[in-house]
């Protein structure tokens, strides 16, 4: 079995390649071939792998190349985490709509449109050359916005594209450590888009609905990241328990107001991995720890100033560490095993969100086996969350349009039609901060 990551001079790759080593035999994996632009900093996490392998003893030969071609001929399955443009993109996606007032974040909001505009085409030809060099390989994309991606690459693959995030399941293990349950022996009723869902109930062997009384535990609230971030009378308006990633909507000033104050997500990590590249990836084991122990800030930045104010700083009791590379695992094990495990994965909808067509593609529990994942029906879902996911699948279709046309109508369109960008006006000002500060975008763009 041939294993790709592209993007193999990325910061999480050790991550992906220790588990990986954990699973070479259940796996039956004989090849991993790491695909990077950057052969010197692919070069450094080459050393970090080494080192991986030597402390478990266990080989597993991997190679890097520079080729995209060679690098994914015939391979069973493609591992894709990259960042078109880089860290320093991204401190110009949140930035640029921060100056105006406006959300500024990598995936959600105006700065997943521009990081989508740019990665789409990159995606695209991946995609194109898997067609022409690797027709029965799978694409497990990490690559965000994992949503837009996922979708505007099953153009060209089909279902053989799987988009991953950590995010559901990582709520669904809080929620299930909060009850004092197994999570295996729950039934999550999650539903969405990417970074874009809500977990509407959780059901246990006797089909018991258990989130309602969740929800009215204002002390159980307080003891993991969704129920801090969004604060018991929220929840219960709500009746659901959304992903995280709604902090962005449902307190959106708040955030714009707190990140102003204490600086992006984007510049901080920019920071971090310049000093681990810098240090060719000596202590990368520390250097994991330090960026999961700050995936939290997403709640301590922006909370901070709030829960301060009303006196009630707290600690986290349920935390949750391995999502990131647990996630791709369970997926290519359900393929290759035909374990038919359930799955909370993007994939094409079919009909499990019955106001959303066949081809969109949703987040949503889904069957995994040898044929990959088949979406569970999920049915009706509450008019606020129904809307709000057709307005973004709008959203998200007209940027894929834009990337692929290089269209500035679409790309203001796209941008105009996010519920969070307040004017057309906005939007337009929001494109030409991008476009002066982006010269590869103001080139796709040129009129
Ligand atoms: C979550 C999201 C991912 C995101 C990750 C890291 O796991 O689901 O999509 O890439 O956080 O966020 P960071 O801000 O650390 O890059
Ligand atoms: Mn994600």
């Amino acid at each position: 079995m041939k294993l790709t990551i592209v993007g193999g001079g990325g910061f999480r790759v050790p991550l992906v390649y220790g588990a990986l080593l954990d699973r070479k035999e259940r796996l039956g994996l004989d090849e991993v071939v790491l695909y990077d632009v950057d052969d010197s900093r692919q070069d450094r996490i080459g050393h970090v792998l080494d080192g991986l392998a030597a402390e478990k003893g266990v080989q597993l030969p991997f190679r890097t190349t520079t080729d995209l071609v060679d690098a994914v001929r015939d391979a069973d399955f493609v591992f894709c985490a990259i960042r078109v443009g880089q860290l320093e993109g991204r401190v110009i996606d949140e930035d640029v709509p921060l100056g105006m007032g406006v959300l500024g974040q990598e995936t959600t909001g105006p700065g997943g449109i521009c990081f989508a505009l740019r990665t789409i085409p990159v995606m695209t030809k991946l995609a194109e050359t898997m067609a022409a060099h690797a027709p029965n390989g799978w694409l497990i994309n990490f690559t965000n916005p994992a949503g837009m991606v996922t979708e505007a690459t099953q153009r060209i693959l089909g279902d053989k594209v799987v988009g991953i995030c950590d995010s559901p399941s990582g709520m669904c293990r809080r929620v299930a450590a909060i009850m004092g349950r197994d999570p295996k022996a729950l039934w999550f009723d999650y539903f969405g888009l990417n970074h874009l869902g809500w977990l509407k109930d959780v059901r246990d062997g006797t089909g018991a609905p258990l989130l309602e009384e969740l929800l009215a535990d204002d002390a159980a609230l307080e003891r993991f990241e969704e129920g801090r971030l969004f604060g018991g009378d929220w929840l219960r308006s709500l009746e659901m328990l959304p992903n995280e990633y709604l902090y962005y909507f449902y307190y959106a000033a708040d955030t714009v107001n707190a990140i102003r104050g204490g600086g992006s997500r984007g510049s901080f990590l920019l920071q971090q991995q310049r000093e681990f590249y810098a240090r060719n990836g000596a202590d990368a084991p520390a250097a994991l720890a330090d960026w999961r122990a700050t995936r939290h800030d997403r709640e301590r930045t922006y909370m901070a100033e709030a829960r301060a104010a009303a006196g009630q700083e707290g600690e986290h009791d349920i935390e949750e560490n391995s999502g990131y590379e647990s996630e791709a695992m369970a997926v290519v094990d359900a393929i290759v095993n035909n374990t038919r495990e359930v799955l909370i994965l993007n994939t094409a909808n079919r009909s499990a969100l019955p106001f959303l067509d066949e081809r969109a593609v949703v987040e949503v529990p889904c069957i995994v086996g040898r044929s990959g994942p088949v979406p569970v029906a999920v049915g009706e879902v509450p008019a606020h969350a129904a809307s709000l996911i057709s307005t973004m699948k709008d959203v998200e279709r007209t940027t894929i349009d834009a990337a692929l046309s290089g269209s500035e109508q679409l790309a203001i369109k796209a941008l105009a039609l996010h519920p969070l960008v307040p004017s057309v006006n906005t939007a337009r000002e929001i494109f030409d901060g991008y476009r002066r500060r982006l010269p590869e975008l103001a080139e796709a763009f040129a009129a």
